[in-house]
């Protein structure tokens, strides 16, 4: 039988990813990220969809490069339709049709928050897979969601945030402790540093398996106003027991719907998905309930945590299986129901 070698195309937000597998197997994972959004604080639209024009070309020449592959052996070219920024997705699927239609192989269209999660299946040493059925959290700058995962495209939403991502309060959050963005990856640092008793946050009072971030947003605004008023320098001074409550707080309000679930579906396999998922709290919490809970708990290589193309190429292998191919009139969403 003979391999099946796919270019698969990232270009959701502010990362410019290709990556080539052959089958299952990651032959390269190319990433450029955009530095361009630090000094505004988050990631510009405009600045994003010009910055993924430029990497385009380079990420996918080195992607196939570091593959060893020749563009005339690939098999087809997947590529993120949707959700995200319209004017990034749309470099994207613009390059992929063109090469695709260059090439005369099948185009497929992935849907990026189904890549996080199947992400799971990439064949790679260091991944332990699920088994179906399983819950999938799915955490990152702009999605919050607790999936049922019967199949590989058999998927239900069974809890989501009602306003802000979970990504989006660490950045938030982070942006008024005076952090770089994105800030989840320093605060993360940080609290490894510090007290996550010292300061308590109140939770969000919401009912079943959705979440809301909108109103913690709000209580660490009050929070640092207060404490800045009476000492100027009270952020510098504890900003690593600030940034340790604040993420214990996050963690515990994503295990609490997660345990409800766990009751909800009597399904006790877990798998994280999305850029939050590299966070450390998240990751000790979910080993812990493997022993407290007695859960399985499964957690992507870093590598596949953060926006990458080696996710998409995953679903474009089992679409490929399927011969779920795209049409070339088919259009990138900003909005994609999964
Ligand atoms: O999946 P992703 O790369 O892009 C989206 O699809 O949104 O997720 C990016 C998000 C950002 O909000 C970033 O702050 C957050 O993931 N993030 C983290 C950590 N690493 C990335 N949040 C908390 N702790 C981390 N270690
Ligand atoms: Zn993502």
């Amino acid at each position: 039988k003979q391999p099946i070698y796919t270019l698969a195309i990232e270009s959701s937000c502010d990362d410019t990813s290709a990556a080539v597998f052959k089958n299952n197997k990651k032959l390269s994972n190319i990433i450029a990220s955009q530095a361009v959004h630090e000094k505004y604080g988050g990631v510009v639209p405009e600045l994003a969809s010009r910055a993924h024009q430029q990497n385009i070309v380079p990420v996918v020449d080195q992607a196939l490069s570091q593959a060893k592959v020749d563009r005339k052996d690939l098999s087809a070219i997947a590529y993120t339709k949707g959700p995200g920024l319209l004017g990034s997705l749309l470099v994207g699927s613009s390059f992929a049709k063109s090469l695709a239609m260059a090439l005369d192989i099948p185009l497929i269209e992935v849907h990026h928050m189904q890549a996080h999660i199947l992400a799971h299946f990439i064949d790679d040493e260091n991944q332990k897979i699920p088994q179906f059925p399983f819950l999938a959290l799915t955490i990152s700058g702009g999605h919050t969601q607790i999936v049922k995962v019967n199949d590989f495209f058999d998927m239900q939403v069974i809890g989501e945030t009602l306003d802000d991502a979970v990504g989006e309060a660490f950045d938030k959050c982070g942006k008024m402790m005076g952090l770089g963005y994105p800030a989840g990856p320093i605060i993360d640092k940080l609290a490894k540093q510090g007290n996550p008793e010292r300061f308590t946050f109140s939770k969000p009072k919401v009912s079943g398996l959705d979440f809301s971030f909108s109103g913690l947003k709000t209580a660490v605004l009050y929070f640092l106003q207060k404490e800045k008023k009476a000492n100027p320098n009270f952020v510098d001074e504890n900003i690593k027991d600030i940034c340790a409550s604040f993420q214990k707080t996050v963690v515990d309000i994503l295990m609490d719907k997660m345990k409800i679930a766990v009751k909800d579906t009597g399904i006790t396999q877990i798998a994280i998905g999305g850029g939050v998922s590299a966070n450390s709290g998240i990751r000790t919490a979910l080993k812990q309930a493997e022993i407290g809970l007695g859960w399985q708990s499964y957690v992507p290589k870093f590598e596949y945590c953060l926006d990458n193309a080696a996710m998409i190429a995953i679903v474009g292998y089992y679409k490929f299986l399927q011969q779920e191919f795209a049409d070339f009139g088919s259009t990138s969403k900003a909005r994609l129901k999964l």
